[in-house]
This record gives structure tokens, C-alpha cells and sequence, in this order.
């Protein structure tokens, strides 16, 4: 009864204050939206000529788009007329009744009252108004150790139980909420990887920053000390290096690692990460704080690789305290031995190890024999590592949501089949954008992932098939968006499906250090990871994350070298993991490694990076 009363007030002061903060949310909205998303702009042409590609697909190219302008931004691409369309009919009551479907603006705009204006719904009762976003009929399932039943939620929305149960919704809504835009993986995560993250929960509750272990640990300094081996809780302190997608990469493996040897794991964000991801772990922090020993002047410790060279008798018994760890593939040939049991032995014996790497390194801990037998009882799925370890970790903060799902909304909510492109160019290879678009559609057409172009101009209405496809592209470049979407607009397709072309956004060069830059490109790595289908390109960690959380095997674009486009012109992955670009050259004996399937039959080499190794299933 209680409730029920409590939890009216709480609806009446939700539409009061929502009468008063609407207007101007929209008005926040569209001028957020407007200024974030940038389509097409500054793109005026695309001059599709023959060049030397002779295939049919071209032919299309050619005859279709000789010297096509860009189409007028009409339609769907006018973000700010979607948006205000969707935002008149917003009602302030929520009579939606059931159902997965993603359809209205209520859940957006409910998002933007918390997301866009902070402190603005202070006022009201948080438990009675954070839970009514999405869709109303949850399936309850019986969630182990959930203290307070009123605000129980799913095994669906907790991703067969990878996430914990405890946290508070509001404060990041894109955790409980990732599933009514993602199909259901079918990749279920382990009972053994389940309690290994309570477990690591617990861990990270009672040394995580502000304990008593926490400044027992840190208090120490650059001294050294004996009671090391002894201290209770030990730490993985991770430094950043590189772009988005490899920092990604590398978080994912260094919790793997701290998991698997019962350390803590915390970040150290400058501002570029500041506010892209939420907490991972509840009731406390990973970020590392500031008042960290070593905070600017991390590469002053001692270094893993003295440290493995000394004999370790020369530390006469008091081993550093503080060692860093550096696994930049530029770092030392990347003949580092850190999967070897002899260096894991030393390594364990420090407290804090600073880790920095660019690389997906998590291959090279199925190579420590200690910990074999362990990560197979977790990921009895080899090739699902980043899959699970991604979804746990990576929650877009509330104000990357609100991107990711205002877009995801106004444009790919209502399609029935989304295709991810993500298009990396390297400027080494100078291959003209007319080239790889007619990869890409080589790629497409081959793989009945796009249909192909009406060249005859038959009589086929495209109202005879109601099949309506997005294609998402993310690249640095607008000419590949608006190259497929003109081709799209001139022509009908011989299936007669409407073929839709979004590209979020488009920056000409990356960069690699502002908040914003992190944030578009997470909100794209999403998006993408949303989609159904997924081509990418070689070598790009920005894709392997969006394959790897989207439980994707994508196709693969081959290198294009001048005019020519490669044939086959794209390839599909055997696993969604990542590849490790720069793994170990030796084994632990010092030993050359011929043939890495021979040594470990999980571990091949990549098919987009020829040295490099990655985790594959074998069923
Ligand atoms: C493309 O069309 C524009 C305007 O129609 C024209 O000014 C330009 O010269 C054309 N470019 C080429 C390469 O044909
Ligand atoms: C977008 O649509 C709105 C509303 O119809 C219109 O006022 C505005 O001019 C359009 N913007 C562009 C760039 O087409
Ligand atoms: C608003 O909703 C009504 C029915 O609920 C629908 O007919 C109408 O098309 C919607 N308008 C917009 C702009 O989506
Ligand atoms: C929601 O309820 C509808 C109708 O009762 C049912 O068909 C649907 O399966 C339910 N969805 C979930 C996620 O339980
Ligand atoms: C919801 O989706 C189902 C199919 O998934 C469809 O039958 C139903 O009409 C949709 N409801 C609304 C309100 O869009
Ligand atoms: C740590 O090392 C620096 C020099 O590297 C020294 O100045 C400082 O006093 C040391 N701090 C402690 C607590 O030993
Ligand atoms: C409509 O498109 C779908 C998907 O490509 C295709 O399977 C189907 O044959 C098409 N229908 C017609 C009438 O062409
Ligand atoms: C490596 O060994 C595997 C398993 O015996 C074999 O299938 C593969 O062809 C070998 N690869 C190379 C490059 O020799």
C-alpha cells in the first residue's frame, strides 16, 4: 500500500517537474543533437570514375554516379525534424503496456532529464521515477543475493547474469537497458565466470580506493617492503595509451588478468575518458585517485624488466612495492615473457603493478600454464573473452547513452536488418575512396548483404517489398556515406528493398585526446555493435570492439592496393575476439614460435594480421 501511495506522489511530481523541464529539454536536445552530429556536411561530391576496376559491381558505380551531387538532406537525415516530430508525441503519461519494442520518445526523454540537466530532478523521489524507463514487463527471475526485491530485475536485462544486480539505475541507465537494443547473445556466460565477478566484486568492495587496505597499500610509496607478499589486497593500475578502441582492448585484458590473479583493477582516466563509461563494479570505484604515489610520475618505478633481469637476490629481500609493467607492442619488441610462470612467479610477489599497454594481450594469458586451467573453466567459449568482458566493463556514461539511443531511435529502431560498416582507410596504402566503395559493395552484393542495383530501371515498386535496411557507416571520411546513399537514392534495388544510409559522424583525421572525440566514437563503436551484420577493416580495433560486444563475426575488407579492388574483396572471421597484433615471438625457453596452433590449438593467427594471434572456439 505504502508503495502504491509513494509511488503516486512520486508520478505526480514526475509530471509536474516534467511539464516544467520538457520545453526545455527539447530545446537542449535538438541544439546537443545538432551540434554533436554532423551529416554530410562539407561533403559536396563524389566523382565515381571507371578507373581499372572491371568489376560488374562497379559497372554500377559508373553508370549510375558519374558526377553525383549530394542529395538534399531531407528526409530520415533531418535529425531535427525527427526529433521533433517524436518529441509531440510524448505523452507525460506512460500507458505503454508490454513489450521489447523500442519505440517512443518517452524513454529517451526521461534519459535527457537525467542526463542533460543534472541536479534539475533532485527533488524528486529517486526510487519511485528511476525505474520506469523501458518497457514495463520485465521477466522477473529469481536473482541470488538481490537485497531489495523492489527493485529486482531480470536475468535478461543482467545479461544472463554477467552484470550484478545492486546498482542503482539511474546513475547509469545504459547497464540495465543495453538489451532492448541488443538481440539476446547466444554466448551465456559460465557459472564459473558468474561467481568469478561476484567474487572479484567482493574483492574490489573491500581494497577498492578509500579503504583502510587501500591506503595501507599506497601509503608506502617508492619504499620497498617486506610484507608484499603478505599485504592483503594488491593492485593493477591501468595508464591509457593509444586510441579508444585499443584502450578497450587493453582494459578488457588487464581485468582479466587482475581477476586471475586476485588483484584490483583501477583506471587511471585523464579527462579524454572522464565520464565516457560508467562504474563497473558496484559500491565502489575503479578510478584510481588522484592522490596516487605515482600519479604523474608513473614511469619512474622500478620496470618489470629490470626487475626480471636482477637477480632477485640483489633486492636483498625487499622487492619494490610499485613495478611497472609496460606491454606497448613499441615497447621492447614485445619480448616482454610476461607469459611465462617464471615472470608471473615475480610478478606476484609486487603489490602494485602499473600496466600499460595498447595491445589485446588477454591471448598470452591462455599461454601461462598456471592459469590455464582457470580461464578455461570460465570461458569454456574460448572465442567469447571480450564478448563477456566487454558487456561487463564498457557502459556508456548517461550522456553517451542519450547519443547512442537518441540515434539508435530515430534511426535504426524500426528497420529490419542493420548493417555495420566500418571503414578504416590508411593513408600508406592510397587507395582512392571510389575504390573502396566498390569493395565495400563487391564485399555486400557477394555476401547478399545489400542487394544489388536495378540497372534495367524495371518496373519492380519498391512498395512490392517492404524490406527496409539501414546501413551504419563509421569512418573518418564522409565519402563513403554519402557515396552508398546516393547510389541508394538513384536507383532502385532488384529486390525492391529501401536501402537507408546513416553516418553518425565523420572527423577527417583521429585524434586521440578529448572527451568528446571519445565520446562520438564510443557512441559509433556501439551503434555498430548493434547491428546485425558487420564489415570492417583490417588491423582496427575500433572494429574488433564493435564485433566482439555485438557477438559478431564480421567480413573482413582485404587490403586494396591503388585502383584495383581485391577479389575476393572481403573475408569472414572464424572468431569475434580480437587479434593480439604483437604477441610473444619466443616461448618461455627462449624458443622461436613456428606455428602458434601447435604450441596452443585455441590460439590461431589472425586473418587480417598475419603475426598476429587470436582465441578461436573449437567445437
Ligand atoms: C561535376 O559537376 C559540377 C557541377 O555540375 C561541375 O562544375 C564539375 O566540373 C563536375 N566535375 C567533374 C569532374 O565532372
Ligand atoms: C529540417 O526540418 C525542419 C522542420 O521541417 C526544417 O525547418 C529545416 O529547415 C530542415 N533542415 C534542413 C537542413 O533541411
Ligand atoms: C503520433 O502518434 C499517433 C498515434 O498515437 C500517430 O498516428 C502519429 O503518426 C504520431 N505522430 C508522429 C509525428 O509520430
Ligand atoms: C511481455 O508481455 C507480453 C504480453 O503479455 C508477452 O507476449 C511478452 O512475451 C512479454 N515480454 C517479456 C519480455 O516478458
Ligand atoms: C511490437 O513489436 C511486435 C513484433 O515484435 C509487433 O507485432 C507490434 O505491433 C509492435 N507494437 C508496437 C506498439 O509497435
Ligand atoms: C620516492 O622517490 C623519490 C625520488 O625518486 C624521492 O624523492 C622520494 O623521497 C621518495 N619517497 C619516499 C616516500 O620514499
Ligand atoms: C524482398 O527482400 C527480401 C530480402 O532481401 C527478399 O528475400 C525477397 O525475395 C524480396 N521480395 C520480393 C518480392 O522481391
Ligand atoms: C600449424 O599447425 C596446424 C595444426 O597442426 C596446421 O593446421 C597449420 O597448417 C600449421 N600452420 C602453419 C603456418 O604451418
Amino acid at each position: 500500500m505504502e508503495r502504491k501511495g509513494l509511488g503516486f506522489v512520486g508520478f505526480r511530481t514526475l509530471l509536474i517537474v516534467g511539464s516544467i523541464v520538457f520545453p526545455m529539454l527539447v530545446t537542449f536536445t535538438l541544439l546537443r543533437q545538432n551540434s554533436i552530429f554532423d551529416i554530410g556536411e562539407g561533403f559536396s561530391k563524389i566523382n565515381v570514375m571507371g578507373g581499372r576496376a572491371k568489376n560488374a559491381v562497379t559497372d554500377g558505380l559508373k553508370g549510375g554516379a558519374k558526377n553525383v551531387t549530394a542529395p538534399t538532406r531531407g528526409e530520415v537525415h533531418n535529425e531535427t525534424h525527427v526529433l521533433e516530430k517524436e518529441a509531440q508525441n510524448v505523452s507525460a503519461e506512460d500507458k505503454r503496456g508490454a513489450g521489447q519494442n523500442i519505440t517512443g520518445s518517452e524513454v529517451v526523454l526521461k534519459e535527457n532529464a537525467r542526463v542533460g540537466i543534472p541536479g534539475i530532478l533532485e527533488d524528486t523521489p529517486q526510487r519511485n521515477t528511476t525505474p520506469d524507463v523501458g518497457p514495463k514487463n520485465y521477466s522477473y527471475a529469481d536473482v541470488e543475493n538481490d537485497p531489495s526485491p523492489s527493485t529486482s530485475i531480470g536475468n535478461v536485462e543482467l545479461l544472463d547474469g554477467l552484470l550484478a544486480s545492486t546498482f542503482d539505475k539511474g546513475s547509469c541507465l545504459s547497464r540495465y537497458q543495453s538489451y532492448l537494443y541488443r538481440k539476446p547473445s547466444p554466448y551465456k556466460p559460465s557459472p564459473y565466470l558468474k561467481s568469478k565477478l561476484r567474487h572479484y566484486e567482493h574483492l574490489h568492495r573491500n581494497c577498492g580506493p578509500h579503504t583502510k587496505s587501500y591506503h595501507r597499500t599506497m601509503g608506502t610509496g617508492n619504499r620497498s617492503s617486506k610484507k608484499n607478499v603478505a599485504s592483503k589486497c594488491k593492485y593493477l593500475v591501468w595508464i591509457a595509451s593509444n586510441g579508444l578502441g585499443n584502450r578497450m582492448l587493453t582494459l578488457s585484458s588487464a581485468f582479466l588478468y587482475a581477476m586471475l590473479t586476485d588483484r584490483i583493477l583501477l583506471v587511471r582516466f585523464g579527462t579524454d575518458m572522464v565520464g565516457l563509461f560508467c562504474e563497473p563494479f558496484p559500491d565502489s570505484s575503479w578510478l584510481l585517485p588522484k592522490n596516487f604515489p605515482y600519479w604523474k610520475n608513473w614511469k619512474n618505478v622500478e620496470t618489470y624488466e629490470n626487475f626480471r633481469k636482477n637477480d632477485i637476490n640483489t633486492y636483498k629481500g625487499f622487492l619494490p612495492s610499485f613495478l611497472l609493467v609496460n606491454l606497448q607492442h613499441s615497447h621492447d619488441g614485445h619480448e616482454n615473457f610476461f607469459q611465462c610462470d617464471n615472470s608471473q612467479d615475480l610478478l606476484q610477489k609486487v603489490a602494485v603493478l602499473i600496466l600499460t599497454s595498447d595491445q589485446y594481450f588477454a591471448p598470452s594469458l591462455f599461454m601461462i600454464p598456471s592459469l590455464k586451467q582457470e580461464l578455461s573453466k570460465m570461458f569454456p567459449e574460448k572465442d567469447t573473452i571480450f564478448h563477456h568482458l566487454g558487456r561487463y566493463l564498457f557502459h556508456p556514461s548517461n550522456d553517451a547513452w542519450g547519443l547512442i539511443s537518441r540515434y539508435y531511435e530515430a534511426h535504426l529502431a524500426k528497420v529490419n536488418q542493420k548493417i555495420g560498416l566500418q571503414i578504416r582507410v590508411y593513408n600508406t596504402h592510397r587507395t582512392p575512396h571510389q575504390t573502396v566503395l566498390g569493395e565495400i559493395l563487391a564485399c555486400t552484393h557477394k555476401h547478399k548483404l545489400l542487394p544489388e542495383l536495378d540497372m534495367q530501371k524495371s518496373v519492380i515498386s519498391p512498395l512490392k517489398n517492404q524490406t527496409l535496411k539501414a546501413v551504419l557507416v563509421a569512418s573518418l571520411f564522409s565519402e563513403y556515406g554519402e557515396g552508398l546513399r546516393t547510389l541508394y537514392m538513384k536507383k532502385h534495388t532488384v529486390t525492391g528493398e529501401i536501402i537507408k544510409v546513416y553516418q553518425p559522424s565523420h572527423e577527417e583525421r583521429q585524434r586521440s585526446n578529448d572527451n568528446m572525440h571519445n565520446i562520438k566514437a564510443l557512441t559509433e563503436i556501439y551503434l555498430l555493435s548493434l547491428c546485425d551484420a558487420l564489415i570492417t577493416s583490417q588491423k582496427s580495433t575500433f572494429g574488433y570492439v564493435a564485433q566482439s560486444l555485438g557477438g559478431l563475426k564480421p567480413w573482413i575488407l582485404q587490403k586494396a592496393y591503388g585502383e584495383t579492388i581485391p577479389d575476393p574483396p572481403c573475408q569472414r572471421l572464424m572468431s569475434m575476439e580480437p587479434c593480439f597484433h604483437y604477441p610473444p615471438k619466443h616461448d618461455c625457453m627462449g624458443n622461436g614460435i613456428v606455428n602458434i596452433t601447435l604450441l596452443f590449438p585455441h590460439i590461431r593467427n589472425c586473418e587480417d594480421v598475419n603475426s598476429g594471434f587470436k582465441l578461436v572456439n573449437l567445437s
